[in-house]
């Protein structure tokens, strides 16, 4: 059985400067049973930085006042640092570079689960939904580079999991999403991809309908937009 979101559920969109941030930022805004949209990026205030905690803790000091959080949705992810892309072959593989694709894709995605554990609603349906990407499956790499932003993906999903594991214990109806949005048009995509990407508001809007379909399992689910299950 899946029990939806309470109505006037409070949503927090982290990430939200980014194209599929405001996206969901937007739909959400216009869903009348969301009774409070809050957000966190780079330049709200406080800001959120993926590779400070401390910046987390005090994201999370300022929301408590608006806890408790039924749906929050982490659209935050980088693969470009520095002016670096992806790697193409080996030779391109820098330890620092491929640090940094950890700290922000994966690490600092966890950190922020740790600080903001606390504000989520209990009892009740609560879904934490974090953009992965489908490059981060180790089963469906058929094509091999971009090494860190694959690796810190697959990180990224392993944290995931785990915390998945964990919250279950204290909130059985929560639900954990690791999520692949398609190839959608952002500031992210935008050297990689034709003019075929999707619009980041249609790949919100099915994000948005798969989650409802999602049932706690005491796991996490990788998906695609439409739903489909992504092997890990
Ligand atoms: N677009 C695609 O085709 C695609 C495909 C698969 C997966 N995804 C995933 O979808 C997610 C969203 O990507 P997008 O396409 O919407 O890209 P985007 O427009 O570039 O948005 C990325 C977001 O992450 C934030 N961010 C990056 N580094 C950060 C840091 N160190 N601290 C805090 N915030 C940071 C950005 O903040 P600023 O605005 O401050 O830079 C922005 O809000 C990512 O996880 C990405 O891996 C995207």
């Amino acid at each position: 059985m899946i029990y939806p979101l309470s109505d006037r559920y409070t949503a927090l969109v982290v990430g939200s400067s980014g194209a599929l941030g405001q996206a969901f930022v937007q739909h959400l805004q216009a869903d009348k049973r969301c009774a409070r949209v809050l957000t966190l990026s780079r330049h709200t205030s406080p800001a959120l930085h993926l590779e400070e905690e401390a910046s987390m803790a005090r994201c999370a000091q300022a929301l408590q006042a608006q806890a408790p959080l039924q749906l929050v949705i982490d659209a935050t992810g980088a693969l470009t640092l520095d002016g670096k892309g992806p790697e193409k072959r080996l030779q391109d593989l820098d330890a620092d570079a491929a640090l940094r694709a950890l700290h922000v894709n994966a690490v600092g995605p966890a950190l922020l689960i740790k600080h903001l554990q606390p504000l989520l609603a209990r009892g009740e349906r609560v879904v934490w939904a974090k953009l992965s990407a489908r490059v981060g499956s180790i089963e469906d790499n058929h094509k091999g580079g971009w090494y860190s932003y694959r690796a810190a993906k697959a990180a990224l999903n392993q944290l995931l999991q785990t915390a998945a594991i964990e919250l279950a214990r204290q909130r059985p109806l929560m639900v954990v999403a690791a999520l692949q949005p398609g190839t959608v048009r952002s500031r992210l995509s935008q050297p990689f991809v034709g003019t075929d990407a999707l619009p980041p508001e249609l790949a919100a809007a099915e994000l948005l309908q798969t989650l409802q379909t999602l049932p706690a399992t005491g796991r996490a689910h990788f998906v695609d937009r439409l739903g489909k299950e992504i092997p890990w």
